[in-house]
């Protein structure tokens, strides 16, 4: 067993720890110490004595990992006062054949977390899904182990994209539905999305039921759509006066802001790209809805708080496909998945 000297900063909080656990250094088979129980898959189980706070337990684990030589990165309670040491795993690499086989149909798996297990994305949460991250940091990529999932579970026609034709054609070999780039296409997109939200309104209605799932459930044939937006600033970005397509992107960024309110019961989605992870370009009506938010690229502390409205952790290794994923809980570090 490595034994490393604790940090001096992180004495005091270990020193605590270590009475409140009494913690002394005697080795057995199965005890590393009195009570840190090894198990048979190498984790490693604190029992405590009797309750300690979590707040505190967090504080020492930096030190608790200089003694075992392991990086820990949370606690999991495990109920009769043991706690898990939750060690970092997070891979270099997440080939998609890594796939665990348990994700349910309609859930969407994107990726490992640094504890191991698989991020998933739901739309339950919220309508739209929101990935930032600067050029080359790995947007794209999710995009396509998204998709390459939507198709699995409701087949490629659900799926539309749009993305300027400046930034290439990154999607060309896309199954989908459609694949436009020209504002104009993306509004007549958008024009059909909410004929749809009408007709699946007037059925809900009719039918009495609360969404378009519970209608699915009624024997109504209904799939969800997906439109797809990379570097979605180019058309959902507030125009101004004068630009030639102010009409056009003033009537996109209603529709875009309606269904990001309402899309999520007649199932019809957004996800969006952008390389600006203030999203100051993103009209507010949007964005007060998105609930679903990716972030790559976040070098500092400042830049993750802003983006993801609370504190958060930031990756300043910049290392391509590893972000911060927020999906209906804290904001975590992930490995996103390579197509
Ligand atoms: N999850 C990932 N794991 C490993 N490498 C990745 C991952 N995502 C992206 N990359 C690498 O980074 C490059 C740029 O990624 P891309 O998705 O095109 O970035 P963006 O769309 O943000 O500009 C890819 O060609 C790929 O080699
Ligand atoms: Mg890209």
């Amino acid at each position: 067993m490595v034994v490393k000297s604790i940090p001096n900063h992180l004495l005091e909080q270990c020193l605590v720890l270590f009475r409140a656990l009494s913690l002394y250094s005697v080795e057995s088979e199965s005890y590393m110490f009195p009570n840190i129980v090894r198990s048979k898959q190498n984790e490693l189980v604190v029992v405590a004595p009797y309750s300690i706070s979590r707040e505190k337990f967090e504080k020492a684990l930096d030190g608790l990992g200089s003694i075992f030589g392991r990086k820990f990165i949370g606690l999991e309670d495990l109920g009769n006062h043991r706690w898990l040491l939750q060690e970092y795993k997070l891979p270099e690499l997440v080939p998609y054949s890594s796939r665990p086989a348990n994700i349910p149909v309609e859930d969407y798996w994107l990726g490992t977390y640094e504890d191991g297990s698989p991020v998933v994305l739901r739309f339950e949460h919220s309508p739209v899904l929101l990935v930032a991250g600067a050029s080359g940091s790995g947007k794209t990529e999710l995009f396509k182990v998204l998709l390459r999932e939507i198709e699995q579970a409701w087949g490629s026609d659900v799926i539309t994209i749009a993305e300027g034709a400046k930034a290439g054609n990154d999607f060309r070999h896309q199954p989908c539905k459609k694949l436009v780039t020209e504002t104009d296409e993306v509004l007549a997109v958008y024009e059909h999305m909410l004929s749809l939200y009408e007709k699946r309104k007037q059925l809900i209605k009719k039918l009495d039921v609360d969404n378009w799932l519970q209608a699915r459930e009624k024997g109504v044939e209904w799939r969800p759509h997906y439109f797809l937006i990379d570097e979605c600033p180019l058309f959902l970005s507030a125009p101004k006066k004068g630009d030639d397509d102010f009409n056009e992107r003033t009537r996109i960024i209603k529709i875009a802001s309606h269904l990001a309110a309402r899309g999520r019961y007649v199932g019809l989605f957004q996800i969006l790209g952008t390389q600006d992870p203030s999203s100051t370009g993103l009209p507010s009506d949007i964005m007060n809805q998105v609930r679903l938010k990716i972030g790559y690229s976040m070098r500092t502390a400042e830049m993750s708080r802003a983006y993801f409205g609370q504190a958060s952790a930031h990756a300043a290794d910049l290392v391509r496909g590893k972000g911060i994923a927020m999906l209906g809980s804290e904001p975590r570090i992930f490995r996103g998945a390579l197509n």
